[in-house]
């Protein structure tokens, strides 16, 4: 099978210090999903921001979809989606418009939009609701709306970053099931960050596990709780987790879906 990823000695050492990401090296096979865990900090986003040529490395490389990102990013940026942590949505525009603005980012022509915009729609189950504003949507809608943005390009390969943090139960399924549905039908290859365990044991077909900017193990979710069985019975991957990163609290994990809703309340009440 063939590498869609392949991320060689990444590293980010930040202005002020913090070695986020250190010396990174692995590979992402076509069509899978991969699972990028680790606890707040452990360098997720910023290794996204490298592989999504948001950011560039301090040293190291990536070789995605067939292309050298820190030779050619506009190249391989083109291959990639990406959705953010944060929504990106614009509350005051219609789902319509908002998927238009980003067809718009892409050069896409207006005829050839039109097209997109409507798979997109019909991918996210959204058609129905494309002409009401996107402040009137759920919080599993708007990030739904996210995803089609992600996906207006038809990239091969898609970064969801946290795509289901502070959704209920329910919506999160909702959201499995179309990142699935990207995976069958479209046979494109998804590389997610979540901090839900179940979510990533039921989704992913291979997961790293990062902490302080080190990957600690990767392997197929059997294989990583398997591999703890002697140690622990039955091992979760709650287990493998905390086997692999420590028991000690990080960062702002206590507070950070808390934050996360209240920015969301405060963008809605900024209209
Ligand atoms: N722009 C920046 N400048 C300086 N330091 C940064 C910057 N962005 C992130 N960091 C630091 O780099 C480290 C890794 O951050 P990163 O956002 O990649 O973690 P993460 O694994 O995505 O965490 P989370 O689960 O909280 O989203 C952290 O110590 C963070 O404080
Ligand atoms: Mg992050």
């Amino acid at each position: 099978m063939n590498n869609i990823i392949e991320a060689r000695g990444l590293t980010k050492l930040y202005k002020g210090g913090v070695l986020a990401v250190d010396n990174v090296s692995f590979s992402v096979r076509e069509g899978e999903i991969f699972g990028f865990l680790g606890p707040n900090g452990a360098g997720k986003s910023t290794t996204i921001a490298m592989l999504t040529t948001l950011i560039s490395p301090t040293s190291g490389t990536a070789i995605v979809s067939g292309i050298d990102i820190t030779k050619q990013a506009y190249q391989a940026r083109l291959t990639i989606g990406y959705v953010s942590q944060d929504l990106a949505v614009e509350d005051a525009l219609t789902g319509y418009e908002n998927l238009r603005l980003q067809a718009g980012f892409y050069h896409i022509s207006k005829k050839e939009a039109a097209i997109r915009i409507d798979e997109v729609l019909t991918m996210v189950d959204l058609k129905s609701r494309a002409k009401d504003k996107a402040e009137t949507y759920s919080g599993g809608m708007r990030k739904r709306l996210d995803i089609a943005c992600g996906l207006i390009h038809r990239p091969r390969l898609l970064f969801l970053d946290e795509p289901t943090l502070g959704l209920d139960i329910q919506t999160r399924r909702e959201i499995w099931k179309y990142v699935n549905h990207l995976r069958e039908e479209i046979k494109m290859t998804i590389f997610l960050t979540t901090h839900y365990m179940d979510e990533a044991d039921s989704l992913c077909d291979r997961i790293a596990i990062i902490d302080r900017g080190v990957i600690k193990t990767l392997d197929t979710p059997a294989n990583l709780k398997t591999a703890l069985s002697a140690e622990i019975p039955g091992a979760t991957l709650d287990d493998v987790f905390l086997h692999h990163t420590g028991h000690g609290m990080r960062e702002d994990s206590v507070d950070k879906e808390s934050a996360f809703r209240s920015r969301n309340q405060m963008r809605r009440a900024r209209g």
